[in-house]
């Protein structure tokens, strides 16, 4: 079953002065277990688009649906708490909050902060390639690469079904930002989570199981590794 749908989905920014046209009537989908990509260059509305999936706003026209449901009836508060998890370009790790406290900070809202949640946290973070000593640093103390990594441990302690990742390998070298693609990956074909992550480096672009371009404000689909495996509703 396709997690997410867009159908005929628009999207304009009016200001006072000037309208905005970004998406024109895109259609897309997304299933669990897929590792989408949307590529396109800079100003070509990824990050609108992904807003949009994230419930920030909603379509000028058209409609996105979670699991058959439409947007515009969903709870999108909820929908941001238990389905989605967001992986911003610009971080949003909280400031006032250690390294370990942002990465647990998911366990707290889903209830499963027991046990041996710090093993946890440790775990995670050593996957996405950092050490311990960041533990108990502040967002403020750490590069912009690092803080890239302590939002993805977030994102993967958060156990959300649905991940949104805005160019989240952007501030990273070549080591790091492939480490951090395998662990999107992992989260999709072994956790069956729907990943689906914007960029414009095409090596991270051609290894989608579903690639997505974004130009001229059309979704034009480029790649479908799954062909068979998910069926297409239209
Ligand atoms: N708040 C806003 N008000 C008006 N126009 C906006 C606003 N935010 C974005 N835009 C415009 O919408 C278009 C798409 O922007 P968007 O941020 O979605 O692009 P992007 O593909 O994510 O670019 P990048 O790769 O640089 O992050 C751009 O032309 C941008 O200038
Ligand atoms: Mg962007």
């Amino acid at each position: 079953m396709n997690r997410i749908k867009i159908e005929n989905v628009s999207y304009r920014y009016q200001s006072r002065y000037q309208t905005t046209y970004v998406l024109k009537e895109v259609n897309a989908q997304f299933h669990s277990g897929q590792f989408c990509v949307i590529e396109g260059k800079s100003g070509s509305g990824k990050t609108t688009m992904l807003s949009l999936l994230a419930g920030l706003d909603l379509p000028s026209a058209g409609t996105i649906y979670l699991d058959g449901k439409s947007y515009q009836e969903l709870d999108r508060d909820e929908l941001r708490r238990k389905h989605l998890s967001i992986i911003f370009q610009n971080y949003n790790l909280f400031p006032m909050l250690t390294v370990q406290e942002n990465i647990a900070y998911p366990f707290g809202l889903t209830g499963q902060k027991k046990g041996n949640w710090k093993e946890r946290v440790n775990e995670i973070l050593e996957g996405v390639g950092l050490d311990k000593t960041m533990l108990k640093k502040y967002p403020g103390m750490l590069s912009g690469g690092e803080q890239q990594r302590v939002a993805i441990a977030r994102t993967i302690a958060s156990g959300a079904p649905i991940i949104l990742a805005d160019e989240p390998t952007g501030n990273l070298d070549t080591a790091n930002s492939r480490r951090i693609v395998e662990n999107l990956e992992r989260l999709s074909h072994e956790d069956g989570r729907c990943v689906i992550l914007v960029t414009h480096d095409p090596d991270i672009a051609q290894r989608a199981d579903v690639l997505y371009r974004m130009n001229d404000g059309q979704m034009i689909e480029k790649q479908d590794r799954t062909c068979g495996e998910q069926s297409i509703e239209k």
